[in-house]
């Protein structure tokens, strides 16, 4: 799950993302493209909008994407369309470029949505895109257990 901060959006997506994949078989990680928020637990309002839904990502920590992780992860989903430039910008191979997914075209397909970047606007903000990380997140749980399995 890769956002710019790796502190607002991609936690959330990768706390419920864990929530919903067997952890025996999925290693589910976050990144984010610029490495500015390096080390940090994720935004307050990030950590309380989970903890409203029962879920915990306050032991969360930003780091940087890395070109090990195009290699390392099958798959790439990315919040935005800034972040895909950046991410496609770090590829290598059509093997990792195939990797890369906006994630709401899991669930849009075609409408090229994006999970809008909260960090400048008010908890409103938090509260859309966990509502949108949540109902996709479970549309992808479904989609690699079906494949995986
Ligand atoms: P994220 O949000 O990409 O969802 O983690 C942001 C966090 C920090 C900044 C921008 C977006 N920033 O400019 O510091």
């Amino acid at each position: 799950m890769v956002c710019l901060g790796n502190i607002c959006r991609s936690p959330l997506a990768e706390g419920l993302m864990r929530s919903k994949l067997n952890f025996t078989k999925f290693n589910v990680d976050s990144a984010g493209t610029s490495g500015g928020h390096k080390g940090e637990a994720p935004d307050k309002r990030s950590i309380e909008i989970a903890a409203k839904n029962s879920l915990d990502i306050s032991q969360q920590r930003s780091r940087k994407l890395t070109v090990e992780d195009l290699e390392e992860f099958d798959y790439i989903y990315v919040m935005d369309s800034s972040n895909l430039t950046d991410v496609l910008g770090m590829t290598t191979t059509d093997s990792q470029r195939q990797k890369i997914r906006k994630i709401l075209d899991v669930s849009f397909p075609g409408e090229d949505l994006d999970v809008p970047d909260p960090y400048y606007g008010g908890d409103q903000g938090f509260v859309n895109i966990y509502k949108m990380l949540d109902q996709v997140t479970t549309s992808i749980g479904k989609e690699l257990e079906s494949k995986e399995n």
